[in-house]
């Protein structure tokens, strides 16, 4: 469903992404683990096309992504989720959700009631302003807005970044969920404990390059690689 395919990318003239490779078949859970400044957010914001490739390609669906803008990246069904939570403070819940609405393309339209279920925590907080909520309530909504969008493809950019335990763990339930309805998602992250209970496979960049590829199972006996590129 998605390929990315030794892709380059620069901020300015400073070289961030030294082709980068992955794939995300359709219904996958896929992780991308790595430390800070690896080059998770920017793997994410190229295939979102909020990043220039300058090399490689990006295909999704058979189409080349690469030179898109990124409403068209989106109208083609993939959404993806920052990890600075962006919601609209003064908006309520309900009003941030609705923001985003669209149609689906097949893979099933996304309603309030859906994202309310995924997310029961939201629908008490309905008439809440978004800037009154906790980081997790803010990481549920960002979430549930870009679901809003009816995505085929999600990028989670480090959900469980600076939450506490609890709720990571009803993140990890509502992800989880996402995963048995067949959504296709590209979940980055540092915390691995959190990312190995949800993806199939799993990819570590460091410094702008894939240095490992494999099953969570080949992760886990491989003590070296999480020793070398992983904070852990
Ligand atoms: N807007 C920017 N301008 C210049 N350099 C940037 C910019 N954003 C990121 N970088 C640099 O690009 C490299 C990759 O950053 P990136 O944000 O992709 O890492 P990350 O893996 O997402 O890290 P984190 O876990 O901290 O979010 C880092 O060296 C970072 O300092
Ligand atoms: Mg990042």
């Amino acid at each position: 469903m998605l390929e990315v395919r030794n892709v380059h990318a620069y901020y300015g003239r400073s070289h961030v992404l030294y082709g980068v490779t992955l794939t995300a078949r359709e219904g996958e859970v896929v992780s991308l683990l790595g430390r800070n400044g690896a080059g998770k957010s920017t793997t994410l914001k190229a295939i979102m096309g909020l990043v220039e490739v300058t090399e490689g390609e990006i295909g999704f669906q058979g189409r080349s992504l690469r030179g898109l803008p990124t409403h068209e990246i989106s109208r083609l069904g993939i959404g993806l989720v920052p990890e600075d939570r962006r919601i609209f403070a003064d908006l309520t819940v309900v009003e941030n959700l609705v923001v985003g609405e669209r149609d689906g393309r097949g893979g099933g339209a996304w309603t309030l009631d859906r994202v309310f279920t995924l997310f029961p925590k939201l629908r008490e907080l309905g008439a809440r302003r978004g800037g009154s909520l906790s980081g997790g309530e803010q990481q549920m909504l960002t979430i549930a807005r870009t679901l809003m969008t009816s995505p085929r493809l999600l990028l989670l950019d480090e959900p469980s970044e600076g939450l506490a335990p609890v709720v990571v763990r009803a993140l990890g339930e509502g992800i989880t969920q996402l995963r048995r309805q067949g959504l296709t998602i590209v979940l980055s992250e540092q915390n691995v404990k959190f990312a190995r209970r949800l993806a199939d496979r799993a990819y570590i960049i460091e410094k702008g390059q894939i240095k490992f590829e494999g099953s969570i199972g080949q992760l886990d006996a491989d003590e070296s690689i999480r020793r070398s590129y992983l904070s852990v």
